[in-house]
This record gives structure tokens, sequence and C-alpha cells, in this order.
């Protein structure tokens, strides 16, 4: 099993999406494992977008992502990384799919609605970012038979 961290971003909570992403999440079989409602400070956002720093993009980027409350959430399953960056789609939503969540509900990169993980090493360091061990569940889905 594999854990990505995943957060709907300040446009996705304000546009009531939290209950259609969410729900995205658990029908397609993966598991939320944490989760919590929050308000970002400067220094995490800076930290979170580290690899960004220093683009021109940056400074919008971090006061967007701070601008209200955002929802983070350890996500598991089966190779959940690249399977939640599917369901999210292109970080241009003009370029991602219809079907994926950037694609359906997304107009522009500065408002992307949400955030997911892109490797196995971003995936461990953003999970300690946002979450201590303890606030993390362990728990089977009845359907995990019918998953795998
Ligand atoms: P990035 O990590 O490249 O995309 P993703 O979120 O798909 O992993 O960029 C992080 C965020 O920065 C992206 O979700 C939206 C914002 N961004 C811009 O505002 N303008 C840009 O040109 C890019 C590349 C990203
Ligand atoms: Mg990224």
């Amino acid at each position: 099993m594999e854990r990505t961290f995943v957060m709907i971003k300040p446009d996705g909570v304000q546009r009531c999406l939290i209950g259609e992403i969410i729900s995205r999440l658990e029908k397609k079989g993966l598991k939320i494992v944490a989760m919590k409602m929050m308000k970002i400070e400067r220094d995490l956002a800076e930290r979170h977008y580290a690899e960004h720093k220093g683009k021109p993009f940056f400074e919008s980027l971090v006061s967007y992502v701070t601008s209200g409350p955002v929802v983070a959430m350890v996500v598991e399953g089966k190779n959940a990384i690249k399977i939640v960056r599917t369901l999210v789609g292109a970080t241009n939503p003009a370029e991602a799919a219809p079907g994926t969540i950037r694609g359906d509900f997304g107009m522009e990169v500065g408002r992307n609605v949400i955030h997911a993980s892109d490797s196995p090493e971003s995936a461990e360091r953003e999970i300690a970012l946002f979450f201590k061990p303890d606030e993390i569940v362990e728990y089977r889905r009845i359907d995990e038979d019918w998953l795998y």
C-alpha cells in the first residue's frame, strides 16, 4: 500500500467541492486514513511549495493557499500517488481532461482546486509536514477484497 498527500485548496472549499472530491476518491477505491480542515500559515505554505521558491508564480501561489481554509488528507491505496494524480488531472485546468477534478471544476492554473503529491519522495515529505504519525489511522475498507 502507498500513501499520498491530498489537499483541497481554498477555492475548492469555498466552492463547496469538499464532498464531491472526497466522494470521487472514495468511490475510486482509495482509503482516507487522515483528514483535517485547517488554515495554512505562510511558513507552512512556503515549506510545502519549497520546490517552486523563486518562480514567478510563487508569491501568488502562497497567498492563494493561505487565503482560506483547506482540507488536508492522507489517502492510501495500491499505487495511490499515480492514481490520485490521474483523478486530479493536469496542473492547468485548461489542459485537464474532462472527468478529472481539475478538468471538471477548474478554470485557471492559479485556482486549480486541489493538490496531490507527485512522487513517493514528495508524498512522504508532505505527509510529514501536515500530519503527526498518530493522526494517521489504520483500518480496513469493508470492500478491500473486491478492490484488489
Ligand atoms: P506544480 O507542482 O507544477 O503543479 P501540481 O499542483 O500539478 O503538482 O505547481 C504547483 C502549483 O503552482 C499548481 O498547482 C498551481 C501553481 N502554478 C501556477 O500558479 N502557475 C504555473 O505556471 C504553475 C506551473 C503552477
Ligand atoms: Mg506539484
